[in-house]
């Protein structure tokens, strides 16, 4: 575990308000207690509970989502989660969210993003590099000797979701955002939320419409089973795809064939029953057949786990010893979103320290 800790890691699949402290949601929730918001009793079950179905998952975020949508508390737990990232050497985090609008506190979707960005800017105890550098700027890692160095570097990018319950126009919004917020450090578009619901072809214009437009695209895909779906999103021929759970022979061939990385989240899949067990995880024969992938945590705070944890996960249930698992955290560098400036700071980082691995 120390060892995994210890490893310079890369996270591209990590939702701002799943990956909240365990701490932050308690402190949150007793704040709303007698004041007639939510009943504590509904909910302090799914909260105490281990294995969450799929629903159950969703459920938790809808209290999330009222414990948490206010600009303060955006703000703080953006500023948590990146600090607990880079606690546990994340050196690249591509960090998610869904944009909110919530008129009862003067929210849009816009003073939502803002608010996140304001997260990022307000770390002062981590070395933060959130916005794309200009040309004679200095890397995050040449910058500084990284023997020595005991403060934390971290860059951080972002991804706007579209929530699968959004309208078409909802969803093209979303897309305008991420286009104005690209200064700030917003390099792609994400497609989450419950998978039961939704329709491929409500987002497919604004999905277009971002690619068109230069961002990057990740899709949450086969999460549960939906044939069809699935063969569309491969065909759209995302940048990256977010679990790949229900594919079926076809959809193997397809996506083998096209390469496309798989953001792959052991505990996130297992503690859903999403896979009904780690042995027959499509990480093993993904990972044998050289595919390539990279591990994350998608919900860290919603389902327990560190980004360490699922390399030792991953370790321990598929047998890889630890020059492996540090080629695995290198391998991901090349999936990210991030600009080539960035990516040869990282591959040089990397290269730095592997000798220790
Ligand atoms: P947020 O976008 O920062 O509010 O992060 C939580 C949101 O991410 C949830 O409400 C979902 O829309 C999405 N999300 C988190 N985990 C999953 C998942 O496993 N599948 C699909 N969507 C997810
Ligand atoms: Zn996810």
């Amino acid at each position: 575990m120390e060892w995994c800790l210890s490893m310079p890691k890369v996270e591209l699949h990590a939702h701002l308000n799943g990956s909240i402290r365990d701490s932050t949601l308690l402190e949150l929730t007793e704040g709303l207690i007698g004041k007639g918001v939510i009943d504590i009793s509904e909910v302090e079950h799914i909260i105490k509970k281990y294995n969450r179905s799929v629903a159950e998952v969703f459920k938790l975020f809808d209290l999330i989502h009222i414990l948490t949508t206010d600009h303060k508390t955006v703000t703080r737990i953006t500023r948590e989660v990146i600090e607990d990232f880079a606690s546990e050497n994340v050196v690249y985090l591509e960090l998610r969210t869904t944009p909110k609008r919530n008129d009862s506190v003067g929210m849009t979707k816009r003073s939502y993003v803002e608010a996140v960005i304001k997260g990022l800017r307000s770390i002062t105890s981590v070395d933060v590099d959130f916005v794309p550098r200009c040309e004679d700027s200095k890397s995050l890692f040449s910058s500084v000797p990284a023997i020595g160095h005991v403060r934390k570097r971290i860059y951080v990018r972002l991804l706007l979701s579209i929530d699968r319950r959004e309208t078409a126009e909802a969803a093209m919004e979303t897309v305008k955002l991420a286009l104005e917020m690209r200064p700030f450090g917003v390099v792609g578009i994400d497609l989450s939320g419950n998978p039961n619901i939704g329709d491929w072809a409500t987002y497919l214009p604004a999905l277009k419409f971002a690619r068109e437009q230069g961002l990057y695209v990740t899709l949450h895909c086969g999460e549960v089973p939906n044939s069809v779906e699935i063969k569309n999103m491969l065909d759209f021929r995302p940048q990256r795809i977010g679990h790949a759970c229900h594919l079926e022979d076809e959809h193997w061939r397809q996506l083998k064939s096209s390469k496309i990385p798989v953001e792959i989240c052991l505990t996130s899949n297992i503690r859903t029953l999403t896979i009904r067990s780690i042995d027959v995880h499509h990480f093993g024969e993904l990972y044998k057949e050289k595919h390539p992938l990279v591990l994350c945590t998608d919900d860290s705070g919603v389902f327990s786990t560190s980004l360490t944890e699922e390399y030792k996960y991953a370790a321990d249930s598929f047998g890889l010893g630890r020059r492996e698992m540090f080629e695995l955290s290198r391998n991901a560098i090349e999936y990210t979103f991030a600009d080539s400036k960035v990516k040869e700071d990282l591959r040089n980082f990397f290269n730095s320290v592997a000798k220790k691995y």
